[in-house]
């Protein structure tokens, strides 16, 4: 199967990406580089089932292939509000020419979606039925409203022009390739830990996050996309945390001296998110495998080449 990855130079495609060379694939990686890094899919670059393609997603592109998993965007707060203007095109205009190739080369289409959808959510946990609470004006809108149309597009090729599709909405993934300065909170800690800088929890840190290692969910991703159902479909982690015990977990496992300091939460900040995986479980048979504890540990090691040795933060900026 020839598959075309957007964003695959990206934290979560790159990890997929690893996985599809694994089973024997051909691969399509499709980035700008914005927040990938050729260095995540280094390893294939050599390969003759590999291809790298550098292509802003926001212009349209002519391939052959037979499914697109498409990740490109930028997904933590600073580097999607860099320029909200460019993080709606992305969305708009970048699906809007994937699912146009889709459409034509009748490729299966899995579109990267969010748990942000729900915005600020009223019921917990949120499963798919739940339609949001979501500010179309606020600093996140570019991210949010542009998935919320991203999803509508998709839906509106299946049933205009029978495009295959499937709509991954995906929770708080983490895992190693996360970028170190990406502001998302796991990335952050771990950081902070290993810089020995006090880390930093804004509010008061009661509010939950839920957090799903990168390998689960890019399991997920591969049992939507060769599954049978269209979804919207939850891929997340249930087990639900505060952010203050995260620090902890972080602090324990690095510095157990390092200093835990709190800050003002910033507006339109979810106060809990944790995703119902019913459907996944019944429709996909997919859960998570990785607990935390084990996950951080990976995470950590990871971050620990780049942050703290010159050879890793060299390599971390390719
Ligand atoms: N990481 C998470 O917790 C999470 C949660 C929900 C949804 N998602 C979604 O999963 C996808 C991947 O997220 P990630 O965490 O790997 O983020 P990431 O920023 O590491 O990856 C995104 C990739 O897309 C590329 N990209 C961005 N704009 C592009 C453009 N216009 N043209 C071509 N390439 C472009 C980037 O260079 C990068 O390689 C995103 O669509 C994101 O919205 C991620």
């Amino acid at each position: 199967m020839r598959i075309l990855v957007t964003g695959g130079a990206g934290f979560i495609g790159s990890h997929l990406i690893d996985r599809l060379m694994a089973q024997g694939d051909e691969v399509i990686c499709l980035d700008n580089f914005f927040t990938g890094r050729k260095h995540n899919i280094l390893k294939w670059l050599d390969n003759p089932y590999f291809e790298l393609i550098r292509h802003d997603i926001t212009e349209p592109i002519k391939l052959e292939v037979d499914q697109i998993y498409h990740l490109a965007c930028p997904a933590s707060p600073i580097h999607y509000q860099y320029n909200p203007v460019k993080t709606i095109k992305t969305n708009v205009m970048g699906t809007l020419y994937m699912l146009g190739l889709a459409k034509r080369v009748k490729a299966r289409f899995l579109l990267a979606s969010t748990s942000e959808v729900y915005g600020d959510p009223e019921v917990h946990p949120q499963s798919e039925e739940y339609r949001g609470n979501v500010n179309p004006i606020g600093p996140r809108s570019c991210y949010d409203e542009g998935k919320r149309v991203a999803e509508t597009l998709a839906f509106d090729y299946h049933l205009q022009n029978n495009v295959e599709i499937r709509v991954a909405r995906i929770f708080n993934t983490y895992g190693p390739r996360m970028l170190e300065n990406d502001g998302r909170v796991v990335s952050n800690f771990v950081v902070q830990a290993l810089k020995g800088q006090p880390l930093t929890v804004y509010g008061d840190g009661s509010q939950t996050r839920s957090f799903c290692y990168v390998a689960d969910l890019v399991e997920g991703l591969i049992r939507l996309m060769n599954g049978e159902h269209t979804g919207p479909i939850n891929l997340g982690n249930p087990d639900e945390y505060t952010i203050l015990q995260l620090a902890q977990a972080v602090q324990n496992r690095v510095n157990p001296d390092a200093e835990i300091i709190f800050k003002p939460l910033p507006q339109d900040d979810p106060k809990r998110r944790q995703p119902d995986i019913t459907k996944a479980k019944t429709l996909l048979d997919w859960q998570p495998t990785i607990p935390l504890a084990e996950g951080l540990k990976l995470t950590i090691e990871d971050f620990r080449d780049r942050v703290t040795s010159p050879e890793g933060h060299h390599l971390a900026s390719v």
